[in-house]
């Protein structure tokens, strides 16, 4: 009895929520939610090719150099790289007087104490600091950003959907103007006072002003491709790769080498299970179907032979 009742209340629990789904799908379809200007007016990443892509792909080191300078010029004022240090830098092909070089001379101080009155102070940089943040703390970074707090880029190529693509297009992707059609179709969803039009960034507006916006806005080296928009805008993508998989090209080796390895693992186990298993498998084809059913059969066909006519 206590089954049935318990049954009976189980019963009436799966009653309710099949008829809740039903209520919810149908109402989705006779009801569609409002299309957002989000999703009409966003755009995907624009296609960027690095020479670190893919499983072998090596950093182009040139670039790295290039790309750091436009970080160093341009987003340090706003960002910082707390997970890479100054002596990182080597990996770019900056020699040891160089990078102590670059780190004395790094516009934003290091936060230190005074030794004499312990109050806070800052000091010049040295190459085992990490990249100092522009800012004391997060409180100081939105004041001085319309309440918004520029994130540290050390891994920003990890966090962000498409990766370097993402900041290539967020960086190339600035429109002076909304469409019209979007203002038509959702006046709510024009941009704040202080934030800026970019269809790359998830909510179509941000607090971050185009922060590269001229031709040779940053002077690069002889030798190198003319600073355009777009070049530098790459160049400082690569630049954030490195800084989020500064091991990025051993990884790409070991890989390589891993899968070689297994490569020949395979076809040695391969030929050691046949030379293993060669003789018993042969018996088993010699001595012929030892299997009881098989024998039974063999017996029934001869047992069946005798008594026929
Ligand atoms: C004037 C200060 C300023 C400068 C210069 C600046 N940024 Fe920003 N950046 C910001 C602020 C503020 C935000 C936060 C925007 C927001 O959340 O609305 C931001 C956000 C970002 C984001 C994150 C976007 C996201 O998806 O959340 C990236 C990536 C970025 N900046 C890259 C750069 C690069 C690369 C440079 C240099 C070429 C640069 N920024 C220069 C202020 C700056």
């Amino acid at each position: 009895m206590l089954r049935f009742i318990l049954g009976l209340v189980g019963l009436g629990f799966v009653g309710v929520l099949l008829i809740s789904f039903f209520v919810t799908t149908a109402d989705y379809f006779s009801n569609p939610p409002e299309p957002t200007a989000e999703q009409e007016f966003h755009h995907h990443a624009k296609e960027l090719h690095l020479a670190s892509d893919g499983p072998l792909g090596q950093f182009d080191e040139k670039q790295l150099q290039r790309g750091f300078q436009v970080y160093k010029e341009v987003c340090a004022a706003c960002h910082g790289l707390s997970l890479v240090a100054f002596r990182d830098l080597a990996a770019l092909g900056y020699n040891e007087a160089e990078v102590k070089a670059i780190a004395d001379q790094w516009a934003i101080q290091v936060p230190t104490t005074n030794e004499e009155t312990g109050e806070a102070a800052t000091r010049k940089a040295i190459p085992a600091d990490r990249f100092p943040s522009p800012y004391p703390n997060e409180i100081a970074a939105r004041a001085a950003n319309n309440n918004a707090n520029p994130p540290d880029l050390s891994l920003i190529t990890k966090a962000r959907h498409d990766g370097a693509a993402y900041i290539y297009s967020l960086l190339t992707g600035y429109e002076r103007n909304q469409p019209t059609e979007l203002v038509r179709k959702f006046p709510a969803a024009k941009t704040p006072q202080g934030l800026y039009y970019n269809p790359y960034f998830p909510t179509l507006n941000l607090a971050m002003p185009p922060p590269i916006t001229t031709n040779g806005q940053v002077t690069y080296a002889p030798g190198n491709p003319p600073p355009s928009v777009d070049q530098m805008a790459k160049d400082v993508s690569a630049f954030l790769v490195w800084t989020a998989e500064p091991k990025l090209e051993q990884r790409h080796r070991s890989g390589l080498a891993v899968t070689i390895f297994l490569l020949i693992a395979t076809i040695i186990g391969y030929f050691a299970y046949r030379n293993i298993w060669a003789t018993h498998k042969a018996k088993v084809r010699t001595t012929g179907p030892l299997e009881p059913h098989n024998i039974a059969k063999t017996q029934i066909a001869k047992d069946q032979e005798g008594v026929a006519g």
